[in-house]
């Protein structure tokens, strides 16, 4: 019997770019996304719009979203942190859009300068322009295993925000490992928990590679059921407030090694082998050198 489809949403030109200490062209960024949109992928992240003091290489997203190319097979989403961040990226026309929390508090503050409930407070106000506007909405969820700050964190903290996402209305919760720090088991226990209080089918991994074990902790999300997996082109990528110490977050799991895990597997993934070796050299000779 053949094995699920696995939907495989892009995030290296947001969470790749925003790690990057170069600030590239919107121009840049743009063609990035067109490779990417030849790709086959079910979603690709175009930016951010959030406070380009806090995160000067998303400024423009609006500028990068209407120059792209839209492939109609595939959506396109950027990050919102607040009610200016919903209304211009209204103003830019786009149809998706993912807000961000965490399962820690004191991440959160140094991330968006907030509480978790005083984040949840605004996603409500944001969630009233969505639904008036028909716009889809996606949910992070920082910090699901372990936070820079904080520690470990309980798979029963991540469950309470994931649940209070979804019923506010996302339409899918991603669940994500910033600092890399999960294992097979502790991935387990976590979607476990989540998995009792939001329907497996609205939910998404994000795994950043820090330590290595990022495909591993994806098979096994997808072995518990998950059937959509974030990853960056190349690896990009990490959370610029994610860091301690001034080192910042490691990439996000590569796409082309989740590529390559779904294949040995035996998933389907609908990516063009051709198309991802094209993007790959793209970043290689463009933006990693
Ligand atoms: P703040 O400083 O508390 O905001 O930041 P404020 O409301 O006091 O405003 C300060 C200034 O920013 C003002 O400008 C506002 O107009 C402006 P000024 O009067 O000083 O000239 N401003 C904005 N400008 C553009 N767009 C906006 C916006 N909002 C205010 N939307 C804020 C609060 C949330 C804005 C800030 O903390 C922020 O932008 N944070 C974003 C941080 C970020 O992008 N982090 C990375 C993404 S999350 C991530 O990577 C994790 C993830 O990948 C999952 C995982 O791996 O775990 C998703
Ligand atoms: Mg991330």
């Amino acid at each position: 019997m053949s094995k699920p489809f696995i939907h495989i949403v892009e995030v290296g030109p947001r969470d790749g770019l925003q790690n990057e200490n170069k600030i590239f062209s919107p121009e840049m960024r743009v063609q990035l996304i067109d490779h990417l949109s030849e790709c086959g992928f079910s979603e690709i992240e175009v930016g951010s719009f959030v406070s380009p003091k806090w995160v000067p290489q998303m400024a423009n997203t609006d500028k990068v979203y209407q120059h792209i190319h839209h492939n109609p097979k595939c959506r396109y989403s950027a990050l919102v942190p607040n009610e200016r961040g919903m209304k211009d990226a209204m103003a830019a026309g786009l149809r998706c859009v993912s807000l961000f929390t965490a399962a820690s508090d004191t991440f959160n503050q140094k991330n968006t300068n907030s509480t978790i409930a005083e984040s949840l407070e605004t996603f409500k106000h944001i969630m009233d322009v969505a639904r008036d506007q028909e716009v889809r909405v996606r949910g992070y969820v920082s910090c699901v295993i372990s936070c820079p700050f904080e520690g470990d964190v309980s798979p029963d903290a991540v469950a309470t925000i994931a649940e209070h996402l979804f019923k506010l209305g996302c339409a899918e919760i991603s669940l994500g490992d910033t600092i890399g720090r999960g294992t097979p088991h502790s991935i387990e226990a976590m979607l476990k928990a989540v998995m009792e209080r939001v329907p497996v089918g609205n939910l998404a991994i994000h795994c950043h590679d820090t330590f290595g074990h990022a495909v591993d902790n994806v098979i096994e999300a997808l072995n518990q059921g998950i059937r959509v997996v974030d990853s960056a082109i190349n690896g990009l990528g990490g959370c610029p407030y994610a860091s301690k110490n001034g080192e910042r977050a490691k990439g996000n799991v590569a796409t082309e090694a989740i590529v390559a895990a779904l294949e040995e597997k035996g998933y389907a993934h609908g990516i063009n082998i051709e198309a991802l070796g094209c993007a790959s050299a793209f970043v290689k000779e463009w933006i990693k050198f």
